[in-house]
């Protein structure tokens, strides 16, 4: 629903907030081709059993459930984020009920059995790294489908892959969404120079990123997914284009897409701040001349991402 003449959110909404503002972003965003060859692929197993770390507060579960692409499933969500995941059942019950389906939540509020009309979905959400999880006995070949939305590119791909494609049986598929490639946009143009030198900087951050001494992050991602999957020996079935892009519609946005883009600038200047190759008098500038394109309801945001699906042999 747009939304005019609201003033855009104030730097820093808690990351939960960020990533409700950001489903109807992504739901516009992730490649219909790519989608509907994963639901139909989905679709041919009787009761899949679906791994997703890095979920979240679930929001790729509660889209399988609204577009009916899931009847039968038993689901497991991991994040590192405690908020996430206390927050994740509590939304997916709220559909649920709304989509019309009998909901019932386990004691400790971590699972919930969604049932009704032919469908039978069994959703649990845990607290965990996904990478010591799946040195869990039991976990390899466990799982009939690996999700991963928006979640590839802040990490080292080519040994997560070593790690997470095993845990997929022969035949599984992976559905990796929203990986960034490259590209980020903003509109209208403030100073050339300085807006390239800036984006340049801030995907820059991207690839050197570190977490516990390991790189984590890649600003191509996407483009190099293709080439990591092939050395991993998985098989690419689909892969297409799934932007972002946030425009002012009828000089208006929606109150997701004022959180969305506020965060997006709150990213940037917190990724940024202090840089040395950066005037910050300039870069303070630049920042506030960004916020007030998004408070005049000026700005226009692309970034470049992409989906794929694919099978382990
Ligand atoms: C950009 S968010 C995307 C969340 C969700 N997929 C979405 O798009 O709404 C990336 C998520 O990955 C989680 N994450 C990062 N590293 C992780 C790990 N090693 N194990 C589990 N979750 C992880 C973060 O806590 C964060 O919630």
């Amino acid at each position: 629903m747009p939304v005019s003449g609201q003033q855009a959110s104030s730097p820093g909404i808690p990351f939960t907030r960020y990533l409700a503002s950001k489903k109807p972003i992504d739901d516009r965003a992730l490649n219909a081709h790519v989608w509907d060859e994963f639901a139909r692929a989905v679709a041919s197993f009787d009761k899949p059993r679906i791994l997703e770390p890095g979920c979240g507060i679930g929001t790729m579960l509660e889209r399988m459930i609204e577009r009916q692409a899931l009847t039968s499933a038993e689901y497991l969500g991991i994040d590192l984020a405690r908020e996430s995941i206390e927050q994740a059942p509590q939304r997916l019950a709220k559909l649920a009920v709304v989509q019309g389906y009998d909901v019932v939540s386990a004691a400790d509020g971590g699972s919930l059995h969604i049932t009704g009309s032919g469908t039978s979905i069994e959703a649990r959400f845990m607290q965990a790294d996904v990478f010591e999880m799946a040195g869990e006995r039991g976990s390899q070949g466990a799982w009939h489908l690996l999700m991963a939305h928006a979640f590839l590119d802040l990490i080292d791909i080519p040994s997560a892959l070593q790690t997470l494609l095993p845990l997929l049986r022969p035949g599984g598929l992976f559905y990796f969404t929203l990986v960034f490639d490259g590209l980020t946009v903003l509109e209208p143009e403030l100073d050339s120079a300085l807006d390239s030198q800036i984006m340049q900087l801030y995907h820059r951050t991207m690839d050197e990123r570190m977490r516990g001494g390991i790189p984590s992050g890649d600003s191509r991602a996407g483009r190099h997914l293709f080439g990591h999957l092939r050395q991993a020996g998985a098989e690419l079935l689909e892969a297409g284009g799934s932007d972002w892009v946030i425009f002012p519609r009828a000089a208006a946005y929606s109150k997701q897409e004022i959180d969305f883009l506020g965060h997006i600038l709150h990213t940037m200047e917190a990724a940024l701040a202090g840089h040395p190759e950066l005037d910050p008098k300039l870069f303070t500038a630049w920042i506030a001349a960004r916020r007030n394109q998004l408070n005049d309801r000026e700005l226009t945001f692309i970034a470049h991402q992409l989906d794929f699906l694919g099978r382990v042999r």
